[in-house]
């Protein structure tokens, strides 16, 4: 398993860097991550290079078995490339152009900074290629700089509408330009739609496509030389977890393996389930259907301005295994030691200033050595959820483009059902809507607002099959263009659905004078008391089961939870989004009932549990995030490999505390 820190031996005195070494060695570290920053250092004139400090650091690592990533540097651009290439740098909605210094700060079309960029990447490769310690490479670091709206990026954006339309027809068709007399008649004459809150929705859905590509396009130019230059090294990327201006299916397609960045502790001031690290890190699963590694972890307080609470002990032991758990491979904390300089100086690595190696390192190093114990069986083993979570970037863009109701956010609506399966013990899977369901026994399809009709009949087919689906409100409102369909929705989900929308409406923000509620009641245990908050469809059941309705008068006629028994499958709907948590763990419950799932283990609450398997074997993680002592009830009879001993039934996780099983 790879397993360190990122370091940058470019901060500190030479003299220091075989310590530095040796301590990684002895908290049982294999690997490291350099130079995404250091391009001024590799080139600090345009075309001279130094790369000598460099092969002198890889070399200081090698005597202690430590190996290393090396990234292309671009993520900042020297002084010297900005200032005889001002274009290289983004320029904002104001006319500006950024001010260099803050990193990230480039503009993608500029043929300066391509050029740069490849002409660094391909000067690594060449000189790194055959650096023994040298494993593979992360391409720039977290892609998902600044929207640049210079003429450049005007002139491409009509070049890839021209290539992505073909005919200008096809675009005023696609965009619905006869509205508002929006009408093209030549290419040149459409601009970038700089108000996403007041230009034509479809434009600005193919702006944000567009803004994505460019950064897939950047990555793709670094890639191919690497590709030929390093063909035995592995390409990465550091990506954002939930992070969404950009296609991460796309970033993720020319790369070997994804890799996350994961700071679970920056915005809770108290530990507690961290469903949010968890989710991240499935969908980092999804991308390519594989595992991940993680790029920086938590390693302490971290923060630019302010720092954040610290890691209590245990914590960042248990931040790692909750990723193990979902598929981490690799594990490299964020940093390797506080530095003194710059504007990371609170951004706490897992040595403080002084350099000593205390808590934290040792932690890490605990956590380390367990890891390598655990690295054999883990070898070959990954999660096969049976949930599915259809996670549509289009979507996501598309409703932020033109929320409907207010208060609609696809995270905040994933959310709930995904922290309800996380509380029921189950696996979740992230797929693209284009993906095979096959595999998967509940679908779940929240906020799937862009909805072309080959996906529709997809998800037709896999509840007609077997399948159970849940969508709900404003599900296929629009095709891919950003035009809504004009057709009575849930539209070709009709049938699988068994409902009709015939109204709808918004019902503000909760708390806010203008913003009002329903009250639900279902049947069962659906009794409630439960509130339907920010929207109300006013559905009507055709051949579906009304689950849950409105009490008010004027919506009792309608329904706010259905079930429609179709082919061999069910379809669930949900019009509305319900205030109380426990109304998703019910609704959750009856989906895994019809589907036929159960958890091995369902955990208490502040308890995660998630399986990998593969190679005949299946491993349970336990995770207690909480600060208090926990018992879970688990299979008697099965070996726990942190502590080698049998489970008797019942298994108690202090603060933070962690056990594998072997089921
Ligand atoms: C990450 C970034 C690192 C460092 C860290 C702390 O997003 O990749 O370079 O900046 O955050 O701010």
């Amino acid at each position: 398993m790879h397993i360190g820190a990122d370091y940058y031996p470019e901060h500190w005195p030479q003299e220091r860097w075989a310590t530095d070494a040796r301590m990684m060695r002895e908290a049982g570290f294999n690997t490291t991550r350099l130079a995404e920053f250091a391009w001024v250092n590799l080139e600090p004139e345009e075309g001279r290079f130094e790369f000598g400090w460099l092969d002198e650091a890889l070399a200081v690592l090698a005597k202690e078995g430590i190996r290393a990533l090396l990234c292309t540097p671009t993520a900042v651009m020297p002084a010297w490339l900005a200032r005889k290439y001002p274009e290289a740098l983004a320029l904002g909605k104001d006319g500006q152009r950024l001010t260099w210094g803050v990193r990230k700060d480039s503009c993608y079309t500029s043929g300066a900074l391509r050029l740069a960029s490849e002409r660094i990447t391909r000067a690594m490769a060449e000189h790194f290629k055959d650096t023994p310690n040298v494993i593979g490479w992360q391409t720039d670091n977290e892609f998902g700089g600044p929207v640049c709206y210079c003429d450049s990026c005007r002139a491409e954006f009509q070049d890839w509408l021209r290539r992505k339309y073909g005919a200008l027809d096809e675009l005023n068709r696609a965009w619905g330009t006869h509205f508002w007399g929006q009408r093209y008649g030549t290419w040149g004459e459409i601009d970038i739609p700089m108000d996403p809150a007041g230009h034509n929705p479809s434009a600005c859905l193919d702006w944000q496509r567009f803004h994505s590509w460019l950064n897939v396009r950047f990555q793709r130019d670094q890639v191919r030389i690497l590709r030929q230059v390093c063909p035995q090294h592995f390409i990465t990327h550091n990506f954002m977890g939930l992070f969404h201006e950009l296609d991460y299916y796309d970033l993720a397609e020319d790369l070997d393996f994804v890799s996350w960045d994961n700071y679970p502790t920056l915005r809770t001031g108290q530990p507690q389930p961290r469903t949010r690290a968890a989710s991240a890190a499935d969908l980092m699963r999804g991308l390519k259907k594989r595992n991940f590694w993680i790029m920086e972890q938590t390693a302490g307080p971290g923060g630019w301005g302010v720092y954040s609470r610290n890691t209590r002990p245990g914590e960042l032991r248990s931040i790692a295994y909750q990723q193990v758990a979902r598929g981490a491979d690799g594990m490299i904390w964020f940093r390797w030691r506080t530095c003194t300089a710059g504007r990371e100086q609170y951004w706490h690595g897992l040595l403080g200033h002084d350099g000593r190696g205390l808590r934290r390192y040792q932690e890490a190093a605990q956590t380390a050595g367990e890891l390598q114990a655990l690295a054999p069986l883990l070898e070959g083993t990954t999660v096969k959820a049976p949930v599915a979570i259809i996670y549509d970037y289009d979507s996501i863009w598309a409703i932020r483009i033109q929320p409907g109701y207010a208060g609609n956010a696809y995270h905040a609506d994933m959310a709930r059902y995904y922290e309800a399966l996380f509380r029921a013990g189950v696996n979740v899977d992230f797929v693209k809507p284009t993906d095979d369901l096959a595999p998967y026994k509940t679908v779940l399809a929240p906020d799937l607002y862009i909805l072309p009709d080959e996906v529709a009949q997809a998800l037709d087919v896999y509840v007609k099959g077997g399948g159970v689906l849940l969508a709900d409100s404003r599900t296929g409102v629009k095709d891919a263009t950003g035009l809504c369909h004009p057709r009575t929705l849930p539209g070709l989900l009709s049938d699988a659905l068994g409902v009709a929308i015939e109204e709808y409406e918004s019902l503000g923000e909760p708390g806010e004078p203008a913003g009002f509620s329903y009250a639900v009641r279902g049947e069962g245990d659906l009794a409630g008391p439960f509130t339907a908050i920010r929207t109300a469809e006013w559905a009507a059941p055709t051949t579906a089961q009304a689950l849950a309705g409105y009490a008010d008068w004027h919506m009792r006629p309608y329904a706010a939870l259905t079930r429609n028994a179709y082919g061999r499958g069910v379809g669930y709907y949900l019009g509305t989004v319900v205030q109380e948590e426990r109304f998703y763990d019910l609704l959750i419950a009856r989906l895994l009932a019809d589907a036929g799932v159960a958890p091995v283990v369902v955990p208490p609450a502040g308890v995660e549990v998630s399986l990998r398997e593969g190679s005949g074997r299946r491993l349970l993680f336990l995770i207690n995030h909480t600060e208090a002592e926990q018992a879970v009830d688990v299979p008697a009879g099965k070996l726990e490999l942190l502590t080698n001993a049998a489970t008797t039934g019942v298994l108690a996780l202090g603060p933070h505390g962690v056990a594998v099983l072997q089921l």
